[in-house]
């Protein structure tokens, strides 16, 4: 039954027919006579590694222009400098515009993967024996590959539609996160147990009674061994050959040191945790299915795996196909799509409900409380009873509800300290410290093997801002696009507000991402998707975001302070995650200071009547303002009612994190992209400055210069200030005079603008081809890989100005000159253009992984 797929493969390959072949033979063999417990290891070729189906994945993207398949003469390296040679013309616009033109060019485009504006390497082609080895490691060993995983389940998924019209399939989260990290631990000679595990991981267990057999110890240590564990429910689901020795039941309660945070969330994911509750496939154009997951073996053990590749049309593991072919009567959509509102509205702009910021959970979702305990939803059993748990709640009880990663401080590893303490990944999903992860991965696609031994051979240590802000443009796209097409108001918040007004592209050196929601709105979120994995548009790539709403959704204020955050959603590849914070209505009254921010935004008589403290009043009162005094005096403290009838009949909202904010501070909220998704700002531009002004001060989006990054307004984007010094450097070389001294970076550009950006694009194309004959005199190489981004981000970049120069006049960063991207001038058709579905302005994680890996190789690249 697998021949005609093969023999049509071997038709166009008549070289390795052979080589083919006997794979083939092997394979039905395989697939006919043995099962997987029967197939001798001696059938494997001991030289087959998982490697392979990296590598056959690349040969198979033929239809993509990409460097491994463009195989015409390349020119040298001379000719690519000669190329360049226009940057050194001194009109500063035209050099401008031929970046531009030579950026949008189809020479470029065509010939180097960075230039790809989609997912490149989506796919995994019919390599038999990288299929053999992928099947014979995961009996021993922890792999993952997202686009194998994505594609198997869908094809199951499409199955269950279409012959018992259901959407429940078998879910294993040892299919769906890289346990790898555990796979040291995997044989009886290197298991560890409980006890063994708290003793090499330097973990304090003073508090665990020494007089007690360590395993009747599980409620303090939350750890059980394999022995116990297997015993138990959940041992049914779980290989006894792929557990550690050591099982979580939850996050360590004291501190450890990182290493033993990452085997302590791997092993709970491995061993503990619940299926999502729902798993939401994105497809293009606000659509997706949605499909419930129940707790199972993993897909390597229940058949799923086996069933699909035994299927005649099998031909690989490609995810974008295989959603693509899934039976459309189950795709959804929602009906409140803003998209279709902004189109009707035809002014690209709506106005936010003032009832979407009074929380009222009982009228709100009265309609679940007249259905049927059983004819409920899971997600719909489980919300109200989350909101009942936060009503029943005081406030003095209410705990963190988040968990970070706890580490021990300050921490070494590999012989130097750790720059990162923890607190921007969630416990769960936490991989490792994205600044020590080394770039290339033997066996993993999502996270690295921390064994010394690897880490010996090649002490590298990766530049953790290209993984972070990949990780944040991806889940950040996924969110904004999956919220806007639910017709669920959210939009940047803090510091991604500020990025958004640059360039409305995060930060490349941010950890996470703000957004706000209406407290309404919030609520339907976690009504539809909390505790539920979201997984990304595979076109996109392969992201998987795990929801996660706070127990006290219905407390509104401040309180004790440890649940500012109302929300996260969660990168589980790395524990990376976005905030989300509910704005509403709440009995958290204002200072003196906050009260005199809504100046100009509520009337002289409700700043005059409003109910400050005490003390507040009386620092202000002085001797003229007796009278006044006399008036407060006779006030009454206002109680809790009173100031949340004051804030609702002033239109206050606030999250509870002492920001506040009035109705018409948010709304009319206007269409915008962030990340190149769709997403809200609000309208006003004197709310939007002052909004900014507020929290980061007066100069905050004024300023080029923030830590060690330089916004260069020409390229839009944030260049590392050192490339910018490097590019200086050679400019003084060029002019002849090496004691020219800047006082800045700004100083230094602005002197001579055309000589210091094409020093700096040279620089950055040294980066793409990444040959070692190109790394500068001291062997260093750029930071910022220049062309590359600009390319994927520009259309966006020039969409966000040609908002900016509409919307607020004096925008700091306006350029003049025709970027070439294409993005039309006017209003209207720049809205029409965002509301269509784009890629995100980043590359697939598996794009960058693979191809550095593949450079690092030391391969010839050749570009231009
Ligand atoms: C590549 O494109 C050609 C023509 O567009 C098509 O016939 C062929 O099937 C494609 N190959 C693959 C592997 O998608
Ligand atoms: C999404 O919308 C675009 C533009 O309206 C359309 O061309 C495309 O076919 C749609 N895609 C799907 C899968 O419906
Ligand atoms: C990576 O970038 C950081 C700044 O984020 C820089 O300080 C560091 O030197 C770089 N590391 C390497 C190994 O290139
Ligand atoms: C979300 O799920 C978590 C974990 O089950 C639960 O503790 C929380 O109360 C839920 N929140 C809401 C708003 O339902
Ligand atoms: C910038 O520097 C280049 C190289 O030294 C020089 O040819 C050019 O005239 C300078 N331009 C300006 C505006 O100073």
């Amino acid at each position: 039954m697998l021949v005609p797929a093969i023999l049509r493969k071997m038709r166009r390959q008549p070289i390795i027919i052979s080589i083919l072949f006997l794979n083939l033979l092997v394979f039905s063999l395989y697939f006919t006579l043995f099962s997987y417990e029967g197939l001798s290891s001696s059938i494997m070729s001991p030289t087959a590694k998982f490697n392979n189906i990296q590598a056959g994945s690349n040969k198979l993207n033929d239809n993509h222009s990409n460097y491994f398949t463009s195989n015409s003469n390349k020119p040298s390296i001379s000719s690519l400098l000669d190329k360049l040679a226009f940057l050194n013309e001194n009109n500063f616009d035209d050099m401008s515009n031929n970046l531009y033109k030579k950026l949008f060019s189809s020479d470029l485009t065509n010939s180097n993967w960075r230039f790809s504006d989609h997912f490149v390497n989506n796919k995994i082609s019919l390599d038999i024996s990288a299929i053999f080895s992928y099947v014979n490691k995961r009996k021993s060993q922890h792999i993952y590959d997202p686009r194998i995983t994505m594609t198997v389940y869908l094809n199951h998924l499409n199955e269950k539609f279409n012959t018992e019209d259901s959407n429940e399939i078998p879910f294993s989260w040892a299919d769906w996160v890289d346990l790898s990290a555990l796979n040291p631990f995997l044989g009886n000679d290197k298991s560890q147990n409980c006890y063994d595990f708290f003793h090499n991981y330097d973990i304090d267990i003073d508090t665990i009674d020494n007089g007690k057999p360590f395993s009747e110890q599980y409620k303090n240590t939350y750890c059980i061994d394999n022995e116990d564990f297997s015993k138990s429910e959940h041992g049914n689901f779980i290989n006894k050959n792929l557990l550690p020795g050591f099982n979580f039941h939850k996050q360590l309660s004291v501190k450890s040191n990182f290493v033993g945070q990452l085997y302590n969330a791997k092993s709970y994911l491995l061993s503990f945790a619940q299926p999502p509750t729902l798993i939401y496939f994105l497809s293009d154009n606000g659509t997706y299915f949605k499909v419930k997951p129940y707790q199972s073996k993993t897909m390597m053990e229940n058949g799923m795996f086996d069933s699909f590749v035994r299927k005649p049309a099998f031909k690989g593991f490609n995810p974008i196909e295989e959603i693509l072919n899934l039976n459309k009567y189950y795709l959804l959509h929602s009906q409140l799509d803003f998209k279709t509102q902004m189109i009707d509205s035809n002014s690209y702009e709506l106005s936010i409900p003032e009832s979407r910021f009074i929380f009222n959970p009982d009228e709100l979702f009265h309609y679940l409380h007249t259905k049927k305990i059983e004819n409920l939803e899971p997600n719909e059993a489980s919300f109200l009873e989350g909101i009942k748990f936060s009503q029943e709640t005081k406030s003095e009880d209410v705990v963190k509800h988040f968990t970070e990663v706890n580490v021990k401080w300050y921490a070494q590893f590999h012989d130097h300290e750790i720059r990162e303490n923890g607190a921007h990944y969630d416990f769960r999903f936490f991989s490792g410290f994205l600044s020590e992860m080394p770039e290339s991965e033997e066996t993993t696609v999502h996270s690295p093997i921390y064994d010394p031994n690897i880490a010996k051979q090649s002490p590298r240590v990766d530049n953790k801002t290209k993984r972070q802000t990949i990780i944040l443009s991806h889940m950040a796209h996924t969110l904004f696009s999956l919220t806007f097409h639910d017709g669920l108001f959210m939009w940047p918040a803090h510091g991604s507000l500020l990025a958004w007004y640059f360039n409305a592209i995060s930060f490349p050196y941010d950890e996470d991402e703000d957004v706000q929601m209406p407290i309404e709105d919030l609520a339907k979120f976690c009504l539809k998707y909390n505790n539920s994995m979201i997984v990304e548009n595979p076109r996109y790539g392969m992201g998987k975001y795990f929801v996660d709403c706070s127990s006290s959704l219905t407390h509104r204020g401040k309180e004790l302070g440890n649940n500012n955050i109302d929300a996260r959603v969660i990168d589980i590849d790395s524990g990376m995650y976005i905030d989300i914070t509910g704005l509403s209505v709440s009995s958290d009254k204002l200072n003196r200071e906050n009260l005199n921010k809504f100046q100009g935004w509520i009337t002289d008589d409700q700043l005059n009547n409003y109910p400050l403290e005490k003390k507040d009043n009386n620092e202000e009162a002085g001797d003229e303002n007796q009278q006044k005094e006399e008036e407060e005096e006779k006030k009454k403290e206002a109680t809790p009612e009173e100031i949340y009838n004051t804030h609702k009949d002033y239109k206050i909202y606030n999250c509870r994190n002492d920001h506040y904010y009035t109705l018409s501070q948010l709304s009319p909220a206007r269409l915008t992209l962030f990340e190149g998704a769709p997403t809200f700002v609000v309208a006003s531009s004197k709310s939007l400055i002052e909004v900014l002004d507020t929290e980061y001060g007066k100069k905050s989006h004024e300023n080029a210069e923030f830590k060690d990054w330089y916004y260069v307004d020409v390229l839009k984007m944030w260049v590392k200030s050192d490339d910018m010094n490097a590019a200086c450097h050679e400019y003084q070389k060029i002019a002849g005079n090496t004691e020219i001294k800047f006082d800045s970076v700004t100083s230094c550009y602005l002197t001579n603008r055309t000589t210091v950006l094409s020093e700096l694009i040279k620089n950055s194309v040294y980066d793409i081809t990444k040959q070692s004959m190109l790394k500068n005199e001291n062997g260093d190489r750029p930071q910022t890989n220049i062309l590359g981004e600009l390319f994927r981000d520009n259309q966006f970049t020039s969409a966000h100005q040609r908002e900016m120069k509409h919307f607020y006049e004096g925008y700091e960063w306006a350029e003049s000159f025709n970027d070439q991207s294409g993005i039309p001038e006017d209003w209207e058709s720049v809205a029409k253009w965002m509301l269509e579905d784009h890629a995100p302005p980043r590359l697939a994680m598996l794009d960058y992984l693979i191809f550095t890996e593949k450079e690092d190789q030391g391969e010839e690249i050749h570009i231009l």
